[in-house]
């Protein structure tokens, strides 16, 4: 697969894809190498599916039982590489929703948190458009309550669309800045997620053109724009809740950085051990932050965290104005 980069072929790492590897792996240039050639010679990685309803039938080939991760749940089925899983009569349905194993692997953060009362909880998905993190966090924790949030208006439509065709039920949607939901819902949610918008570099394992992702000022923008909408959401975390935040980029500034930053200003929280995810573990923190690499991994690359907010306080209830828009029946 050919590889572009702001529209022109890449053939050889720019300078500062050597330095962001350099970063990432400063004392093994092999390491380096792999992973500069496994951005600019992408590899068909295959999905994942999310079931979503009862039948579990599709007319798609999945891994063999051997490539299975013992940690995977039964919600989730590994396609094998080349499968479409958008082309089905069982997709149009909504038995599924399809996911990249990048998504999968940095979700599956949440399993951490299954041994919880998660069926009383309430979950914000504060970035959740095109909809795969409030799926997979709905068929995950079944939670009493999920309210999934996009601000970009023109991604809502799409939003909706994915959770009504995949039958979500005591799911509402909303359109509002992080910055609205901390005032409007301190302290409420059992779990918000940010699934962060970012700097993207790991689209090009998947062999898709992201001009200026590993350039500064982009890294910059992005950890600054992440830790704003982080601080945000961890003030609608209720005491003894949690923050999810995952990426799919490498750059340290953002992921590792933005959650340094975070824990600086908000010592009431801590990050949390996904034991499952333990192979990932990113040695750029001290404490528990999981990566994906391209070329060590299925998944094209993304970041991880799982935050607990320490348990005193009081909790605050949600306004049920913001419960206006249901998806169930709407699509
Ligand atoms: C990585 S995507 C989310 C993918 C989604 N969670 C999923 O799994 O399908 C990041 C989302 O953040 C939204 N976003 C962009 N700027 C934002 C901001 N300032 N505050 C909150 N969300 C923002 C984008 O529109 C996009 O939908």
């Amino acid at each position: 697969m050919e590889v572009h980069y702001g529209g022109k072929s890449l053939k050889e790492p720019t300078n500062l894809m050597r330095k962001t590897a350099a970063a990432l792996f400063p004392d093994c240039s092999e390491e380096q190498e792999r992973f500069l050639s496994s951005l600019l010679h992408p590899e068909e990685r295959g999905s994942a599916l999310v079931w979503t309803k009862e039948a579990r039938e599709v007319p798609l080939q999945f891994v063999t039982p051997e490539e299975i991760p013992s940690w995977l749940p039964g919600e989730i089925a590994l396609l094998a590489p080349g499968e479409k899983p958008g082309s089905t009569e069982q997709y149009q349905r909504g038995d599924y929703y399809p996911l990249d194993f990048s998504s999968v692997l940095t979700g599956s953060a949440l399993l951490a948190l299954r041994g919880e009362r998660t069926a009383d909880w309430k979950i914000l998905d504060l970035c959740a458009a095109p909809g795969g993190k409030s799926i997979l966090a709905s068929q995950l924790l079944h939670p009493a309550l999920l309210l999934s949030n996009e601000v970009i208006g023109k991604r809502l439509g799409i939003l909706r669309h994915n959770l009504a065709r995949c039958g979500l039920t005591e799911t509402f949607t909303q359109r509002l800045s992080a910055e609205e939901w901390a005032a409007q819902t301190p302290s409420a949610f059992d779990l918000s997620l940010v699934d962060a918008p970012c700097s993207g570099q790991s689209l090009l394992a998947k062999g898709k053109d992201n001009p200026g992702c590993f350039h500064p000022s982009i890294v910059k923008g992005n950890a600054r724009r992440q830790l704003k909408i982080l601080r945000a959401a961890g003030e609608t975390v209720a005491p003894g809740g949690y923050l999810f935040y995952s990426t799919c980029t490498f750059a340290i500034r953002e992921n590792e950085g933005v959650v340094t930053k975070l824990l600086k200003s908000n010592p009431d929280f801590s990050a949390v051990e996904v034991p499952h995810l333990e192979e990932l573990r990113s040695p750029h923190s001290e404490f528990p932050s999981y990566r994906v690499y391209p070329h060590r991994s299925r998944g094209a690359g993304g970041f991880v965290c799982l935050l607990r907010r320490r348990d005193s306080g009081q909790r605050n209830e949600i306004s049920n104005r913001l419960l206006s828009y249901p998806v169930s029946g709407s699509d």
